[in-house]
């Protein structure tokens, strides 16, 4: 049976300074044994579809900084799955957008440098019969985990939305499922984020723990500023 900690998105470059370390401790404190990055490992601000600031990093400088943040996650968790999010993609989405075949890109392991098990976009990993996604296919909006858990008739965890993190339950006669988001583990004051600052629900700082496919909880990082 497992302990599985859930690294929730991180966006590199764009993580939150001491998010490695909240989450050594937490993983020390569950004992834990098995390690699930939920997806949007790194962000890609510079080439990402959206409107953008003239201010950010461009590609180079933004994959350098990442790959800085990306090695301090791999040192302390050599061995995780990794769910391929719709950051993590952007380099395939482009590929696809001017016509190129995916098989011409680097693999993510080699991108990153990085022993992780990669899962391609829109896996579902099953572990002890829990379901993890990134979240970006299946139901979204308020309490998205809670309504991906019911239409997989299953146990989810999901990250993507990063103001939703906790558990809801339900249960029919049969079955009792629960829904699980986890947070994020950004700086929103980082200019990749800007888009952020007009929308009312922020940020939800924290990771998820999974013990034997039975115990959900969100673990939300305290810090003395908030
Ligand atoms: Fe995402």
């Amino acid at each position: 049976m497992s302990r599985v900690l859930i690294i929730s998105d991180t966006h590199c470059p764009g993580m939150r300074r001491g998010y490695v370390d909240f989450l050594k401790r937490v993983a020390e404190r569950w004992n834990i044994n098995r390690v699930v990055h939920i997806g949007d490992l790194v962000d890609w601000a510079s080439i990402s579809f959206h409107e953008k600031s003239p201010s950010l990093s461009n590609a180079t400088r933004e994959y350098q900084k990442a790959r800085r943040q990306v090695a301090s996650l791999a040192r302390a968790f050599p061995k995780a799955d990794w769910l391929i999010g719709n950051h993590d993609a952007l380099t395939e989405r482009q590929a696809l957008t001017a016509g190129l075949p995916v098989q011409v890109l680097r693999d993510y392991q080699d991108m990153w440098d990085i022993g992780w098990r990669v899962h391609p976009r829109f896996s579902k990993l099953q572990i002890d019969g829990v379901i993890y996604s990134h979240g970006d296919c299946g139901r979204g909006g308020q309490d998205a985990a809670f309504k991906q858990a019911k239409d997989n008739f299953r146990s989810t965890v999901v990250g993507h939305f990063h103001s939703q993190a906790g558990v809801r339950w339900w249960a029919n006669p049969e079955f009792r499922v629960f829904g699980m988001s986890v947070g994020c583990g950004i700086d929103s004051s980082k200019l990749q984020f800007d888009y952020g600052r007009k929308l009312s629900a922020k940020p939800i700082l924290g990771c998820g723990v999974v013990i034997d496919g039975q115990r959900p909880v969100f673990e939300p990082w305290l810090l003395r500023s908030r």
